[in-house]
């Protein structure tokens, strides 16, 4: 099996069905160049069908990202997955990911639709997007609370259909680690064809373990793909947090053995432009990429870390993306530090006059006070990065 995770980021497509979350088209599509930037392997770029707005902004990511794969969410009739293909057209490599639900509640109370008609819908959607994309993804929607035997019979005739990765949600968030990442090992281990396919994890947090959850179906299912958003953002208590997987595969490499090609110095500056895009604020608590994650406050830590850095911090700040060298900003600090410093923050203006114009107004600003913090930067352009 590979040693290599795949990480699939949703935050432009689950992640901005978080209620208030919703992003303009140039707003995605900024933040899917800082996800290429972050190298991850996947981005969802939305959900061609749902809106025209949506169409458009996954067909610009599609055209403008070269690095990672961009996929499009489509239910699974011939629609949808026409809209998809047809917004991801111009991407150097793409993806359909479709999905139908699976479990007796949604069948019965939101589809109408008896297990045999959900079957033979699940086949024929991967058979029209097989004919259109080589890469395919399926997910049973609610996966995680059906049957298992007809989810083993659906995923096994999806596969043979030419799906190439089989995600198993966790739609509510109702999963605990243990459970779910043998739920995951025994659809692997009792689906015929179940090598033919990549298998990926797709976690809730309602109950707060959506992290965990996710981890559990690595190592104990054998799942190689993670589905996750930056912040966790996402509907209701949100999504598998991307930063907190990734920094866990890498920092607990002697535990999973797996490889992430994340390049997690862009972790704190992607968060911070979520946010920003978003108006969802990140808990200073929050792993990796909370305000306090790194901080140490009590007497006694300080002078560990003073002595020997590993005695209270098993990441290094740096490692993902926060400014080692805390360079104060102030009156005499020239444009280089202050664009370094909109890059750590995750802000990209789009033209050298609007660098410009913002360097002005930080120059301005720091003729009044005497420090410039992060925050003054945010709000100095705010205009510019976020409510274009
Ligand atoms: O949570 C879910 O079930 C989903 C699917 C559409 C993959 O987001
Ligand atoms: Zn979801």
């Amino acid at each position: 099996m590979s040693d290599q995770l795949i990480i699939f980021d949703t935050t432009l497509r689950d992640g901005e069905q978080s209620p208030g979350a919703s992003m303009t088209k140039d707003e995605k599509l900024r933040i899917a160049r800082q996800l290429e930037r972050l190298r991850v392997d996947v981005i969802e770029a939305g959900f061609a069908a749902s809106s025209n707005g949506d169409f458009e902004a996954v067909k610009a990511i599609a055209s403008h990202i070269k690095d990672s794969t961009v996929c499009s969410l489509a239910r699974a009739n011939d629609r949808d997955i026409g809209r998809a293909a047809e917004a991801l057209q111009g991407a150097a490599r793409s993806r359909i990911h479709t999905f139908i639900a699976t479990s007796e509640l949604h069948m019965e109370k939101k589809l109408r639709m008896t297990r045999d008609q959900v079957y033979e819908q699940a086949k024929l959607a991967v058979r029209f997007a097989r004919n259109l994309c080589g890469d395919i993804e399926f997910s049973p929607e609610d996966g995680y609370r059906s049957d298992p035997d007809f989810l083993c019979r659906v995923l096994e005739a999806v596969i043979a259909e030419g799906a190439t990765t089989i995600n198993v949600p966790d739609t509510v968030g109702y999963a605990v680690p243990e459970l779910y990442g043998n739920f995951i090992k025994m659809l692997r281990e009792r689906v015929p064809n179940s090598d033919k396919a990549i298998w990926s994890v797709h976690c809730h947090n309602d109950l707060g373990m959506a992290v965990a959850n996710s981890l559990a179906g690595v190592k104990i299912g054998g799942a190689r793909q993670v589905e996750c958003t930056i912040n966790g953002l996402g509907e209701r208590a949100g999504n598998t947090s991307l930063e907190e997987v990734v920094m866990a595969v890498k920092t607990r490499r002697d535990y999973f053995g797996l490889n992430v090609g994340i390049d997690t110095s862009q972790i704190v500056p992607a968060s911070r432009m979520v946010s920003q895009t978003t108006g969802f604020v990140v808990q200073p608590n929050k792993a990796v990429v909370g305000a306090n994650a790194f901080a140490h406050a009590s007497g006694i830590h300080q002078d560990g870390v003073l002595k020997a850095r590993d005695t209270y911090e098993i990441m290094r700040a740096e490692d993902v993306g926060w400014s080692a060298n805390k360079i104060v900003l102030g009156k005499l600090s020239g444009r280089n530090a202050f664009k370094q410093r909109l890059q750590e923050l995750g802000i990209e203006l789009e033209s050298e006059g609007e660098i410009n114009a913002a360097f002005a107004r930080f120059k301005d600003l720091a003729d009044r006070k005497a420090e410039i913090f992060d925050e003054d930067i945010l709000a100095l352009v705010s205009d510019e990065s976020v409510t274009k």
